[in-house]
């Protein structure tokens, strides 16, 4: 499955997301995701289906909404009707993860499964066969800028397991720190989509820095042969 950059607008300029988001698309972005937070799930607040429209109206690039945000079966449809093209939920803020999973798709978007650090790939195993992408959080979730953990390699490299065993067509994300240093452990345990907010947004050139972390990912070998592999 092809490896992807996914520059996150959470480090991009709110004053003109549209022209950020045309830079990256530019240089050969096909998603960028987009971050909600409630000041609930997450100790920060960021941007609600009004600016997901906005960012619609200005932009054909798939929008991949990460929402930490508390039951979050309040708004898929909202977020859905927005322009989202896959919406993650976060496993911890779901009553009833099926239930939030059948919701996305009822909307007939993609769905996603995110987990925080504390929390164990285990947990996505009843989902793995219903996803279309599972997000390992590689920083608590909240802020972008953080460092990345490089004990969530483990994780990555269990589901990355667990997704070939059971559905190699979820895509495995991470999320949280990824640079040009830790974008390639990242790939070499198994990630396939890797979100970008700094190293990318952050950078004095966001196409350039781009284009560079997309080429640096794209020849990794993953670092161990998965069980699809293993005869
Ligand atoms: C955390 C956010 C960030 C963001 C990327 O809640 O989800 O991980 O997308 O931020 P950087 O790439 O700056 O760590």
């Amino acid at each position: 499955m092809k490896r992807s950059i996914v520059p996150s607008i959470l480090a991009a300029d709110f004053a003109d997301l549209a022209r950020d988001v045309r830079r990256v698309q530019s240089a050969g972005a096909e998603s960028v995701q987009v971050d909600v937070m409630d000041g609930h799930f997450v100790p920060n607040l960021s941007v609600g289906p009004a600016v997901v429209a906005a960012l619609h109206r200005e932009t054909s690039l798939f929008l991949d909404l990460h929402l930490m945000i508390e039951n979050p079966l309040r708004f898929i449809d909202a977020f859905a009707k927005a322009g989202a093209g896959l919406i993650t939920v976060h496993w911890e803020a779901c009553r009833n993860p099926a239930e939030a999973i059948g919701a996305i798709k009822q909307c007939g978007i993609k769905a996603g499964l995110a987990i925080r650090p504390k929390t164990g790939a285990e947990v996505l195993d009843p989902f793995l066969r219903e996803l279309d992408m599972a997000l390992v959080m590689t920083v608590e979730p909240g802020f972008g800028g953080q460092s990345f953990m490089p004990e969530m390699l483990d994780k990555v490299r269990a589901l990355r397991r667990r997704i070939d065993a059971e559905n190699g067509s979820c895509r495995l994300q991470v999320d949280g720190g990824i640079n040009f240093q830790t974008a390639p452990l990242a790939a070499a345990a198994g990630a396939d989509s890797l979100v970008a907010g700094t190293a990318v947004f952050g950078a004095p050139d966001a196409a350039q820095a781009f284009r560079q972390l997309q080429a640096l990912v794209a020849s990794i070998p993953v670092d161990f042969p998965s069980q699809s592999q293993v005869k």
